[in-house]
């Protein structure tokens, strides 16, 4: 099992690998690495408030959304807590889950499974172990977790962490698509395979390839949990070929709204 330590440092190794290796590429469209014109400016992006009371701010930008939303706002705690579309509201989950972050066209918005425990406890996405790593992997590119948006495919916790059904999947994706009209992410970063299979559930959506949800940028990478739960004492290689690769990844989304991680200094260095 990998130590707790050595997962919250992922990143910074992975960072530290590939200054020793060279910078790798992941196999990809070239012509979908175009950036994705004006709306890819350096500035930094608008904030939405945060707070747990409210995890789902409404976009307060004029600009038009890439795609017609079906309801003007935001889909709420309230809403969603009273939605009855799948058996998941009666399987024991505490609290919903919509999502959190940057409602206000931000450059990047993850997209997760559905919430686990601790998610399921506070009624935010991304706030256990899992949701840890993936405040390194946004902090390794450069943001905060304030500074994108934070969603999961499902927004109430299948009983033990299971997966979701299709069915259920079907049921709660158009709160998420809704989101993403809204919200109007610059690209979306679909992590892991509900991820992919939810927000494209007719295509085979390979990891590291880009794909264009309702006019979005979309890429797909592992889940952090598959990052966290990998037997590295069985497969060293593997877990390390895996964070590079989503490493790789979170490169190129950078790179399609013509971004590049900070820079990192080398050992010892003081400038
Ligand atoms: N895993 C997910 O996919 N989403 C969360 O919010 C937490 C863990």
């Amino acid at each position: 099992m990998t130590s707790f330590p050595e997962i919250l440092n992922a990143f910074e190794q992975a960072l530290e690998l590939e200054r020793e290796l060279g910078t790798r590429t992941v196999e990809c469209d070239r012509a979908l690495l175009a950036p994705v014109s004006a709306a890819t400016s350096a500035a930094a992006p608008a904030m939405a408030a945060t707070s747990a009371a409210a995890p789902a701010m409404a976009a307060t930008s004029a600009a038009a959304p890439v795609v017609a939303a079906t309801s003007a706002a935001l889909p709420t705690a309230a809403e969603l807590t009273a939605c009855t579309r799948c058996d998941l509201h009666g399987l024991g989950r505490t609290h919903v889950v919509p999502g959190q972050g940057n409602a206000n066209s931000p450059d990047f918005m993850f997209v997760g499974e559905a919430p686990g425990a601790d998610e399921d406890r506070q009624g935010l996405a991304f706030v256990g172990a899992a949701g840890q790593f993936l405040t390194k992997m946004i902090a390794a590119m450069g943001y905060t977790r304030d500074q994108v948006f934070i969603a999961n495919i499902c927004k109430c916790r299948p009983p033990n962490n299971r997966t979701p059904s299709p069915p259920e999947m079907a049921a709660c994706v158009p709160y998420l698509k809704r989101q993403i009209a809204l919200v109007r992410p610059k690209c979306l970063i679909l992590l892991g395979n509900t991820a992919m299979r939810g927000l494209f559930p007719d295509m085979l959506v390979r990891r590291g390839q880009w794909h264009v949800y309702e006019g979005i940028p979309a890429i797909g990478t592992f889940h952090p949990a598959y990052i966290l739960r990998f037997d590295s004492a069985r497969d060293p290689a593997g877990l390390r070929k895996a964070k590079i690769e989503v490493w790789d990844t979170l490169k190129l989304a950078l790179a399609r709204l013509g971004k590049k991680p900070p820079e990192i200094k080398k050992k010892g260095q003081t400038t």
